[in-house]
């Protein structure tokens, strides 16, 4: 590939664009207007900023990474792409406007894949022009550093497609998992009943924050704890796949955490609000509870 369309300039966009971009393609980053997707710019630049100071990038490798991310205030510029991956918010009818609307500039024989956590692939690919050319693509925060990138085919999806896509995945150095269209795909299925379990056991008082967090890192070697990985990804987004996952099955081992709704119903949905299961308003994180 040498031009990928990235709607959505978020955390998960652009981190998308930054490691499309290292790795040497063309990329045309677009959110809801042109402010947004320079924004998403500004958070790639700071990120490269950070990997040359730490010596870890070429100033010179970070600034040509820069070069080839073009913010967009619109799709047309994507008609020029093979791929358009859309990263945004986790609400289908969000991404239902986005595939209707890109899909007007789509070229002939250009693929475009959604980047959803858990929902069907094979149901959103009836927004796109052609279901064939139609593949989840679905990446792990943060994208530029973790391994991993799961490739979701939907009914329709053709093997060209697939193969296509999972080339492309490897050629951004990254490992592949393919995946049928179930509900949570594969690592979300298992890892977001582990940090709705979490919610319960804090709910039920069974131990405090920092002590479930600390248990998880020492006693599995993950990381981070299920609480801190709740807020590092958006409590708002782990309760909307713990309800997909409940809602498509029907299993009450999916049902949400009352103590996770409370939080996104408060606002309170991590990191990026300042403020989840920690406070992120000093230093350091403080747990809440
Ligand atoms: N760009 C480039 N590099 C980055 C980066 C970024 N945005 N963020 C971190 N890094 C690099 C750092 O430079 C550092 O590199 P180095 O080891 O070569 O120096 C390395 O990543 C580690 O970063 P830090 O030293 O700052 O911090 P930690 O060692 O504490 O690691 C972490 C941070 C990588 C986030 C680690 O805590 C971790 O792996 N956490 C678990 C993350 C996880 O599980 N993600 C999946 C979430 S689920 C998901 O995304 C699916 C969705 O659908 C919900």
């Amino acid at each position: 590939m040498r031009k990928v369309g990235v709607i959505g300039a978020g955390q998960m966009g652009s981190g998308i664009a930054q490691t499309i971009a290292q790795h040497g393609m063309h990329v045309l980053l677009s959110d809801v207007d042109l402010a947004r997707a320079e924004a998403g710019k500004a958070a790639v630049e700071k990120a490269l900023a950070k990997q040359v100071g730490r010596g870890k990038l070429e100033a010179a490798d970070a600034e040509a990474a820069l070069s080839r991310i073009v913010p967009a205030g619109d799709y047309v510029p994507m008609g020029e792409a093979e791929l358009i991956i859309e990263a945004a918010t986790e609400r289908e009818d969000i991404k239902k406007a986005i595939f209707e609307a890109a899909g007007k500039v789509l070229a002939a024989d250009a693929v475009m894949a959604s980047n959803t956590s858990s929902i069907p692939i094979t149901r959103m690919a009836n927004y796109s022009p052609d279901p064939k050319r139609f593949i989840g693509l679905h990446f792990f925060n943060p994208v530029p550093v973790m391994g991993l990138i799961e490739v979701i085919s939907g009914l329709a999806t053709s093997q060209e497609t697939t193969d296509r896509i999972t080339a492309f995945a490897e050629s951004l150095g990254k490992q592949v998992v393919l995946s049928q269209d179930e509900p949570g795909f594969v690592v979300n299925r298992i890892l977001l009943p582990m940090i709705n379990e979490a919610v319960f056991v804090l709910g039920q008082s069974t131990a405090s924050i920092a002590d479930i967090d600390k248990g998880c890192r020492l006693g599995l070697n993950h990381p981070m704890g299920p609480l801190e990985l709740a807020d590092f990804v958006g409590l708002d987004t782990c309760l909307e796949i713990v309800k997909v996952l409940y809602n498509t099955t029907g299993d009450s081992k999916y049902r949400p955490a009352p103590l996770l709704v409370k939080y996104v119903e408060a606002g309170w949905l991590g990191r990026k609000t300042g403020r989840g299961f920690y406070d992120y308003s000093g230093e350091e994180p403080v747990p809440t509870r």
